[in-house]
């Protein structure tokens, strides 16, 4: 990599994992009417109260938007996460929170900020990333010419890795490290002292952590809220090197909404928004009324979380005899070892063939380690998203294709 040009990406992103998945089983019959579980694009009902709140709002889009949102929408996301944390008044709603035209471009744009804002002398800045994980991470990181390093989490059920382990020069360089908590596509979370230990590491060495938390409201009821890396900072008082991202997207399941929030340290943000203001991610004022709405609101995401839970009990009695960890503490999608039943690209061509169940290879989510290695290999992700009956029955045809493998 010399330069932020896309025709030098790394081959794992270089094209999409579902442009790659469309070359594997193209031209190839599905076995059974398709069930769609490759895309992790909600798809239950939205809230009821979209349409009337939208309408209310119409002639916002008559006006350009603010970069920094509307204080009604900063207001709403800021009592939301001093309820969902415990944070009493450590979010002030004038600085502290942005509203993103969904998380992903912001999750894109943040390493670009991360070197604006530290003006670290070094002269190839590092950008963590966790891997598997979301490519907006890397692609941001790529962008701006880092050296992008991925990072496989230490232990199985956490999301961070033994960052003692790392080369120290890494984090000496590193501009910004990504963590995704609740993990897509694992579904696990870092607890409150995995935050506190990244945070000091931040202070020490000068980097931002970049906190992924969209999936943080899609938690199994019996595993309860995963914890937030605002904790983290309320316990130490300070904002300082910590920018959480948020969206209404897995939460509302409102992905078409396109509206999500950044919030943390004020300092970075301030000089983010000088940037994406020249950019132009802005959030129409009818989306941030509506946004609003739905952080006054939890009946929604409780409905949403009981509707997952159901479908995961499903999963567990068809498939839990069979494969180990199945159910995940959080997100929605089941992360299955397939390791035992062959090549997970071709467990995935499989299913498809045999069973009209589509599936992402978990080694097209993974990125290839220094030492070749790939932390997806052998395993295949399955999103929840279809209603309970499509869920049933793409777990019962599983169970079927697995017993008689
Ligand atoms: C881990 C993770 N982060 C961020 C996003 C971006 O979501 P949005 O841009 O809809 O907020 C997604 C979407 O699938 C995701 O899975």
């Amino acid at each position: 990599m010399t330069g932020p040009y896309r025709s030098e990406f790394p081959a794992h992103i270089a094209d999409s994992p579902f442009q790659r998945l469309a070359r594997l089983i193209e031209g190839q019959a599905p076995g059974a009417q398709p069930i769609d579980l490759a895309v992790g694009g909600p798809r239950h009902a939205i809230p009821e109260f979209v349409e009337s709140t939208i309408a209310a709002h119409v002639g916002g889009f008559g006006l350009y938007p603010t970069i920094r949102g509307t204080e009604g929408f900063r207001a709403a996301v800021a009592a939301w996460l001093s309820r969902r944390y415990g944070l009493e008044d450590l979010i002030d709603p004038t600085d502290a929170i942005l509203p993103l035209n969904g998380s992903r471009e912001g999750l894109f744009l943040a390493s670009q900020g991360a070197v604006s804002y530290l003006k670290k002398p070094v002269e190839t800045p590092v950008v963590l990333v966790p891997n598997p994980g979301y490519p907006a991470y890397s692609v941001g990181g790529y962008m701006i010419g880092a050296e992008v390093v991925a990072y496989v989490p230490a232990d199985i059920d956490g999301v961070m890795p033994d960052w003692d382990a790392l080369d120290p020069s890494l984090l000496e360089r590193a501009v910004a490290v990504f963590v995704g908590s609740p993990a897509n596509p694992q579904g696990t979370c870092a607890s409150r002292e995995d935050w506190a230990d990244l945070l000091a590491r931040a202070e020490a060495h000068g980097f931002m952590v970049f906190a992924d938390e969209c999936y943080s409201e899609i938690y199994r009821e019996q595993a309860g809220p995963p914890a937030g890396a605002l904790e983290a900072a309320a316990a130490r008082g300070s904002l300082e090197r910590l920018v959480v991202f948020n969206s209404l997207s897995k939460r509302s399941s409102l992905p078409g909404l396109r509206c999500g929030f950044a919030a943390g340290d004020p300092a970075f943000l301030t000089d983010w928004a000088r940037l994406r203001n020249m950019v132009g991610p802005q959030v129409p004022t009818p989306v941030q009324a509506l946004a609003a709405e739905a952080y006054r609101d939890e009946a929604h995401v409780a409905e949403n979380r009981r509707r997952y839970d159901v479908k995961f009990a499903s999963a567990e009695a068809t498939l839990g005899d069979s494969f180990e960890r199945l159910v995940p503490p959080a997100g929605f999608c089941l992360w299955l070892d397939v390791s035992a039943f062959g090549d997970d690209a071709e467990v995935t061509r499989r299913m498809w063939v045999d069973t009209g169940v589509r599936a992402v290879p978990g080694s097209y989510l993974g990125a290839p380690m220094p030492d070749g290695s790939n932390p997806g290999v052998g395993y295949v992700r399955l999103a929840l998203v279809q209603d309970e009956a499509a869920t049933e029955e793409a777990m019962n045809r599983l169970a079927n294709l697995f017993g008689s493998w």
